[in-house]
């Protein structure tokens, strides 16, 4: 076995926690550095990686220990500075979507990532959940025709507790959750698509959350962040019941997005944070058929209509994901972070391709943001700009 590599993770108190499927020792890679603002967290970096993990609460310092790869799982706002500063380390990074909240912010790290040679990888891990995965096996393998139209559906039941009650409700931090939340569908519309947007409109409103009790602002400004497992409750339900909002709050809490894409095909994706359920429908409709799932577990069926006929609410052919393994199960999100983190480890020890890429995850980015202006200039159609051809073709 090659060397042993050495794995940073900075935010390990939050989605950072995905940084335990690339502590593998065994296997040949470790995470020997955490940082978090939050010094509580060290006692948790310790049980997950050892009494002898490196903890600092600033990212510079963790930046000195020798890494050969950083696990980002910060919130929005500090991608870009967090992403340039291993950039210009020369360490290979691991950043979760979004890739940051601004186009220019992911123009300017592809740029220089490129530039320095550093392999820049997003934590788009929809891509690899087995569900998300069997629909796009079943668009290229043409059994709806050529997808021509492309809807999801996003029903968010944990909207007010997760969203609206910390940094996520800001603007300034997080420019809109068609960005923050949506990139995640955007990304998986163009990926099954084969086509990114190239024109958005949107519109959006904050319909439920903004006159619910505020939380008063930190006496030095800085921003709520949650604790997820003590602080989310089915007790807030209907929505009005929740408490403790955010002191400010600038983003929607509905929106509706229309994306004209490559390939004369046309996208839809509606996203509301006040729903009793919590799922993500998609449907991809093409020139010889119809696919649409429902639910989006591991083990969710997809339904496949071709033939013409009335109402009929099973499909004339339905699927599933593949089955995963015992380690997927174990980990988060139907599968997906195993799948995905260990990518990352195998694309820092090879340099080998990967399903998730940085330019893709760009164009996510700027179909949401666009989208997030468009709505709020009262739903003006947006032209999603293009990647020079340079930084189209390079791979990270
Ligand atoms: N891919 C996914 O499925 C998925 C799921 C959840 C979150 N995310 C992404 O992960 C990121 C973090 O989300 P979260 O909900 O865990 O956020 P969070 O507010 O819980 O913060 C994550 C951690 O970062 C720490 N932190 C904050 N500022 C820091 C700084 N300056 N330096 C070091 N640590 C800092 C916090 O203390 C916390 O422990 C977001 O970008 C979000 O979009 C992705």
């Amino acid at each position: 076995m090659s060397k042993e590599l050495r794995i940073g993770v900075i935010g390990p108190g939050g989605r950072g926690r995905i940084a335990k499927e690339a502590h593998l020792p065994e296997k040949g890679s470790k995470v020997v550095a955490c940082c978090d603002i939050n010094p509580k967290v060290i006692d948790k970096c310790k049980e997950d990686y050892g009494n002898d993990v490196f903890f600092c609460t600033d990212y510079r310092d963790l930046l000195k220990q020798g890494l050969d790869g950083v696990i980002i799982g910060s919130p929005d706002w500090l991608h870009e500075e967090q992403g340039m500063a291993c950039i210009e380390a020369g360490i290979a990074i691991y950043l979760e979507k979004p890739f940051a909240i601004t186009i220019d912010g992911c123009d300017r790290m592809l740029k220089r990532a490129k530039e320095k040679k550093v392999k820049l990888f997003v934590g788009h891990n929809m891509r690899y959940m087995t569900i998300i995965r069997k629909m796009k096996k079943l668009v290229d393998d043409g059994r709806i025709g050529e997808v021509k139209s492309a809807w999801c559906r996003h029903f968010i039941n944990y909207g007010g507790d997760a969203y609206f009650r910390d940094w996520h409700a800001e603007q300034r931090y997080a420019t809109g959750l068609l960005l923050q939340k949506g990139a995640h569908d955007i990304d998986v519309i163009h990926w099954i698509c084969g086509a990114r947007s190239t024109k958005v409109s949107a519109f959006g409103n904050l319909a439920v959350y903004g006159d619910l009790p505020r939380k008063p602002e930190r006496p030095d400004g800085s921003p709520y962040t949650l604790d997820r497992k003590n602080e989310w409750t089915d007790e807030h339900w209907p929505p009005k019941k929740c408490t403790g909002m955010n002191p400010r709050i600038d983003v929607e809490d509905q929106t509706t997005m229309i994306m004209e894409m490559e390939k004369g095909i046309l996208g839809a994706y509606l996203q509301c944070h006040f729903t009793p359920d919590c799922s993500r429908n998609y449907t991809f409709i093409g020139t010889e058929g119809r696919i649409e799932n429902y639910g989006d577990h591991p083990d969710s069926p997809i339904m496949l209509w071709n033939k013409r006929h009335g109402y009929q609410l099973i499909g004339d052919e339905v699927y599933r994901g593949d089955e995963l393994s015992a380690e997927a199960k174990a980990a988060g999100h139907g599968g997906s972070d195993y799948t995905i983190v260990g990518e990352f480890v195998e694309h820092v020890r090879s340099g080998c391709k990967t399903t998730s890429t940085p330019q893709a995850a760009r164009y996510s980015v700027a179909a949401g943001y666009l989208a997030s202006m468009s709505l709020r200039e009262g739903g003006v159609p947006k032209v999603v700009p293009a990647l020079p051809a340079d930084i189209e073709k390079h791979q990270y």
